[in-house]
């Protein structure tokens, strides 16, 4: 049996990426292949609750400390991501430790030191970044509700994904301005099409260059 895909899709927030996360989704599902959706930060587990009380600004937490919080929130998750991969089915990730270094860089930590705690997690099969202006993505619905959603803070995050996407070049920079949900969705779907039908090589954890 080979594994599963490990997909992940990053961006600005407000960008389409819980969107298109459900597409392929519902994709996987239609066409047979067992897939399944996770969400960074996970919300759920204890640290994921530090994490949402901090993004609801209800807690001031310390730059590093909320750094290492989001990795941790992912390494909690590591094992479980390895197994359900290796048992066979794909999985989306609607974020991942690329929005963990390009959120902390743009508040002003060191780029180096914000991809050390992620080293060694499971790699992406393709990571695909959902880039739009971040004064389009200012317009969407329920832009501003939560720490981050500032068009100043947006701005500088879209540069550090930049220097990522330099940095890392397997990184898919998808422009979707002006583009219909179908439409980022088939250019999705074309960019998965090679790795569906190759033989999976085995989880690597090289996350970064
Ligand atoms: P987001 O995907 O916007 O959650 P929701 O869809 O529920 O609004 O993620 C919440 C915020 O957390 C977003 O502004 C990006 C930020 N973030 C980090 O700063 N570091 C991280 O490691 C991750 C995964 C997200
Ligand atoms: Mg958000």
């Amino acid at each position: 049996m080979t594994r599963g895909l490990f997909i992940v899709i990053e961006g600005l927030d407000r960008t389409g990426k819980s969107t298109q996360c459900a597409q392929l989704l519902n994709h996987f599902s239609v066409s047979g292949t067992n897939a399944a959706l996770i969400k960074f930060p996970d919300r759920t587990t204890s640290i994921g609750q530090m994490i949402n009380s901090y993004l609801q600004s209800k807690t001031d937490i310390n730059d590093n400390a909320i750094h290492l919080l989001f990795s941790a929130n992912r390494w909690e998750m590591s094992q479980n991501i390895t197994d359900t991969l290796n048992q066979g089915t794909t999985i989306i990730a609607d974020r991942y430790a690329y929005s963990g270094v390009a959120y902390s860089v743009a508040k002003g930590l060191d780029y180096t030191y914000c991809k050390y705690p992620d080293r060694g997690l499971p790699m992406p099969d393709k990571v695909f970044f959902l880039d739009l202006p971040p004064q389009l993505a200012q317009q969407r619905e329920d832009y501003g509700d939560e720490r981050y959603e500032s068009l100043d803070m947006q701005t500088r995050v879209r540069e550090a994904f930049m220097k990522l996407l330099i940095d890392n070049q397997y990184i898919h920079k998808i422009d979707v301005t002006g583009q219909s949900i179908d439409s980022v969705h088939d250019t999705l779907k074309q960019q998965l099409e090679p790795l569906l039908t190759q033989q999976q090589q085995p989880i690597k954890h090289t996350l970064f260059m």
